[in-house]
């Protein structure tokens, strides 16, 4: 890459996190400069593009900095040259996300945007899009990274790895860095001095040690969080408390996605709740959107707003941000990231993606050697990988047995009955999205 600055592809860039990212490249722009920022959207996200890329404009404008912003449909001529793209769509908008979250529950099963069946169903329309993406970067952009924020995002990258036109890719989410954020406010310290050695799959990731200033503090972390102290966790996730014992007896830090595994139930009974007095969690999100874009809109705005601290993906550009800058930059700092495991964690087959802390050179994350997880949580995280692999093969073939064995096996569903029951009406109900399971017979 030559250091004439860099090109950045966003794809989804009409998304209302924008305007964080471009926050953070702002922020860090003196180690990573930024040319050209590339907002691409859909016919259907037009009107939400055009706002969110005249605000990114004004703030780009406001920092007096060089940044040409370009707002286009055209996602070939965007990616033309391109040294990162960056991916953070949403097939089916927020309308096929309160399906996700809303079918399950009629079950008895977990609504859940990257878990469970609403996680294999976001993955079902996610992947052929996305494979289609690493198609046109292979032509136009082969250098690039894709770095994808997309979810389910270990999903998204065990397909990307699979079956992508490119190597270079980097499945990133904000869930590690929340929890290293969580650890520095408990012990009232800059995030710099926090280090977690993270291992396991993307909303399955687990801190195995903490290190403040490099002082191992785990134990103390443990004994924090099972008192309630420590925890951070995205304003989508009910943060019911933990059992102290069961924190004490795992001894590592669990994230806050492995609630719906470890309090099943009382997260079942939680949405159920929420359902009945706010709607499911998209339908939040619609209303703090629809609530952002106002703002957006303000000629007189020139920063990210306060308001956007509502979603889930808090950090989510400071993560982004400094793994593109440790790329560009060669800076061999550790950062938790998703990519092939390459033997880092045992009995994980190496050519899958894992969460895990890795070292970020020029040449991409080198995964840090961790061993073998803890008996208690490894046969989750296998289960996991299994689900996301089988789930992978389904979005590719647009198998139906396929998708009903993934949905079967998903430790959230776990009857074939109840899991083909929901399979049906879910693909129904996103038939739109999933041209792959309803081909015409020749
Ligand atoms: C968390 C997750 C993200 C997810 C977000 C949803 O931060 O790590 O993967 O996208 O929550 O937030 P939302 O505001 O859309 O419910």
């Amino acid at each position: 890459m030559e250091k004439k600055g860099i090109k950045v592809v966003t794809i989804g860039g009409g998304s209302s996190y924008t305007p964080e990212l471009v926050e953070g490249f702002i922020k860090r722009y003196d180690s990573l400069p930024l040319r050209e920022l590339w907002l691409v959207d859909i016919e259907e996200g037009k009107e939400k593009l055009e706002i969110v890329g005249n605000l990114a404009k004004r703030m780009v404008e406001k920092a007096g900095l060089p940044i040409e912003i370009h707002l286009t449909l055209d996602r070939r001529e965007a990616l033309k040259g391109a040294d990162f793209v960056t991916t953070q769509l949403r097939v089916g908008l927020l309308k096929a996300r309160a399906l996700d979250e809303s079918i399950p529950l009629k079950y008895g099963v977990i609504g859940q945007e990257t878990n469970g069946p609403g996680g294999l169903f976001k993955g079902l329309r996610t992947i052929p899009v996305i494979l289609d993406i690493t198609k046109d970067m292979a032509e136009l952009c082969p250098d690039a990274w894709l770095i994808n924020f997309t979810n389910p995002a270990g999903m998204v990258t065990e397909a990307v790895l699979r079956y992508g036109h490119i190597k270079k890719v980097i499945g990133l989410c904000n869930v590690p860095i929340g929890m290293e954020m969580g650890v520095a406010k408990a012990f009232g310290v800059d995030h710099s001095r926090v280090r977690i050695d993270f291992a396991g799959l993307n909303h399955m990731v687990f801190g195995l040690n903490v290190y403040v200033d490099g002082e191992n503090v785990t134990k103390k972390c443990i004994d924090m969080l099972a008192n309630g102290e420590g925890g951070n966790d995205p304003k989508n996730i009910k943060s019911i408390a933990w059992e102290k014992e069961f924190i004490k007896a795992l001894g590592i830090l669990p994230c806050p996605y492995h609630r719906y595994y470890f309090k099943k139930s009382e997260m079942l009974e939680e949405e159920m709740e929420a359902l009945k007095k706010e709607g499911t969690r998209a339908e939040v999100v619609q209303r703090v959107e629809a609530e952002l874009f106002e703002l957006y809109k303000d000629p007189n705005l020139a920063v990210k707003p306060p308001q956007l601290e509502k979603r889930g993906g808090a950090y989510y550009s400071d993560a982004a941000v400094r793994l593109i800058d440790s790329i560009y930059n060669d800076r061999r700092d550790i950062q938790p990231v998703n990519t092939r495991n390459n033997g880092a964690i045992k009995g994980i087959p190496d050519d899958s993606a894992v969460e895990v802390s890795c070292v970020i050179t020029k040449d991409g994350p080198k995964p840090l050697n961790i061993g073998e997880l803890p008996v208690a949580v490894n046969g989750l995280v296998q289960s996991i990988k299994s689900f996301e692999r089988v789930a992978v093969e389904a979005a590719v073939t647009g198998d139906y047995n396929t998708a009903l064995l993934a949905m079967t096996i998903n430790p959230l569903v776990q009857s074939d009955t109840v899991g083909k029951k929901i399979l049906d009406e879910m693909l129904e109900a996103h038939k739109e999205y999933l041209p792959q399971f309803f081909k015409k017979e020749q």
